[in-house]
């Protein structure tokens, strides 16, 4: 028989991860497994699993929430985009032995999201993200369903949810710029011009080129460029709502 205190060093390391459902006791060379129930006396267990923190996630995709659970029977999983001071449900009733759930990342911006886990019988938080990560909304689109960009030169003006009205130019074979077409001088929204060679601010009288760059005032900064990636062997170009100032001008 192995000495008492070592048998409750045993039992602490195996009950690490909340799925303890046994005992193994080391005895000299042999290993003997002792069925016990899981200690529910000293309550529910519930907690995220890494990576539950510092992440970028992008709108559509598909984001897996994993947790370690004992003593529980069901879970409601919530997030916040606002750092914990609003929370919206993202499962309402999932099996707390399932482990995991998988969400569809929403198109909202939020640098400050955080997950947390519910038991619902006692409504209580068991657990929250130790720090927010950043939603980023994205749009995908196949080059094929649009003609407009079948060449270099080529323009195609969209209107989406949270990215606006924005433009897309092909520079090149695999070479695309994105333009939102909010003029920078005080936020109007620019109008196609000069059949489509130019954009025109209907506020003050800024005028940008095709691709965004300033040709009149008062406007000082060209049109700003959202984040994007093309791959060609797919022909999908995704677009990433982070605007930044173009390189080039
Ligand atoms: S807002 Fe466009 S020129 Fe002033």
């Amino acid at each position: 028989m192995i000495p008492y205190n070592r048998r409750l060093f045993l039992e602490k390391l195996l009950r690490f991860g909340a799925g303890f459902t046994g005992l193994v006791l080391l005895n000299g060379c042999t290993a003997e497994y002792v069925y016990r129930q899981p200690i529910c006396e000293e309550g529910p267990v519930l907690k995220l699993l890494p990576p539950d923190t510092g992440l970028t996630l992008y709108g559509g995709d598909e984001h897996s929430i994993r947790w370690v659970a004992a003593c529980i029977d069901f879970v409601r999983i919530e997030f916040s985009r606002n750092n914990g001071i609003d929370w919206m449900a993202i499962a309402e009733k999932v099996q707390a032995a399932a482990g995991q759930f998988s969400w569809e990342v929403p198109q909202i911006s939020s640098e400050l999201t955080l997950f947390r886990l519910v038991e619902i019988s006692s409504n209580k938080v068991l657990d929250i993200s130790d720090a927010p990560m950043v939603l980023i909304p994205k749009l995908l689109l196949v080059l094929k369903n649009h003609p407009e960009l079948g060449k270099v030169g080529g323009t195609l003006t969209l209107d989406r949810p949270v990215f606006g009205m924005f433009s897309i130019v092909r520079t090149g074979e695999a070479t695309f710029k994105v333009l939102n077409l909010n003029c920078t001088h005080s936020g109007c929204p620019v109008d196609p011009d000069n059949n489509g060679e130019s954009w025109l601010c209907p506020c003050h009288g800024s005028q940008f080129s095709k691709l965004g760059c300033v040709l009149r005032g008062p406007a000082r900064r060209p049109l700003s460029v959202y984040d994007h990636k093309f791959d060609p062997n797919s022909g999908q170009l995704i677009v990433y709502n982070i605007l930044s100032e173009p390189s080039s001008c």
